[in-house]
């Protein structure tokens, strides 16, 4: 069994101290750094790009989790790949290609996930799962951060759960399987009974504590943890 992480997304963190909000999060027990990427034309906001991956890259040795919500997709890998990123996950339909992405990213030395939005059907992971090392789950609409937990979205991780346990068992290849969108320290033991290993958390990290102190998120991600545990 896989360990679980819990992976900051910096889209809530105070983006003129991206540097320190990152060594803040992660000294603070946090495991990943969820990196969003938004273009204003596959959603409708627009955030940050390779430059900054780039920037943030010798702060911090922990995995950089790139989640690409642009179109067209493929053009922009190579540039997070140089940019230090580690995990690269896009959405399939902004993809013309999604096996050739795949690919890609694999290629240029980075893990590969495909994200699912809260109606985008679970087939696309029927031809893939040998280029796969995250599946991540949307239970929000991809945008912004701040939106509710969809609840339809903890049968879809049952689903992709039992399609992972029978793969493991059949390769013993492990795929994470990620949740991003809504999770709180209120129904992250839920969410991790029905399945998810990884959980992103952007409003309910960096929304916590008081602006000046940099042990601000210690007792936030503490109780994350303890619910995990639970
Ligand atoms: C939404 C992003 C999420 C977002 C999550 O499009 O992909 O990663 O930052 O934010 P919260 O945890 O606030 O829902
Ligand atoms: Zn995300």
């Amino acid at each position: 069994n896989l360990d679980y992480l819990i992976a900051p997304s910096i889209l809530s963190a105070d983006f003129a101290a991206l540097g320190q909000e990152v060594r803040n999060v992660i000294a603070s027990g946090a495991d990943w750094i969820h990196f969003d990427v938004m273009d204003n034309h596959y959603v409708p906001n627009l955030t940050i790009g390779p430059l900054v991956c780039q920037a943030l890259r010798p702060h911090t040795d922990a995995v950089i989790d790139v989640h690409l919500m642009v179109k067209p997709v493929d053009r922009i890998i190579p540039d997070f790949a140089k940019a230090g990123a580690n995990v690269i996950t896009f959405h399939p339909e902004a993809s013309e290609h999604i096996d050739r992405t795949l690919s890609l990213i694999r290629d240029h030395g980075c893990q590969a996930g495909l994200v699912f939005n809260p109606a985008t059907p679970l087939h696309y992971l029927d031809h893939v799962m040998d280029r796969l090392d995250v599946v991540l789950l949307m239970s929000v609409n991809p945008g912004f951060g701040g939106q509710s937990f969809i609840p339809s979205s903890l049968d879809k991780l049952r689903a992709v759960r039992a399609r992972l346990d029978e793969y493991v068992a059949r390769t013993g290849r492990h795929i994470r399987l990620e949740i991003d969108g809504g999770v709180k320290i209120d129904n992250i033991a839920e969410i991790a009974r029905a399945g998810a290993d990884t959980f992103v958390a952007g409003s309910a990290v960096f929304g916590a504590g008081k602006d000046s102190d940099p042990h601000r998120y210690d007792s936030v991600i503490a109780a994350l943890r303890t619910q995990l545990e639970a």
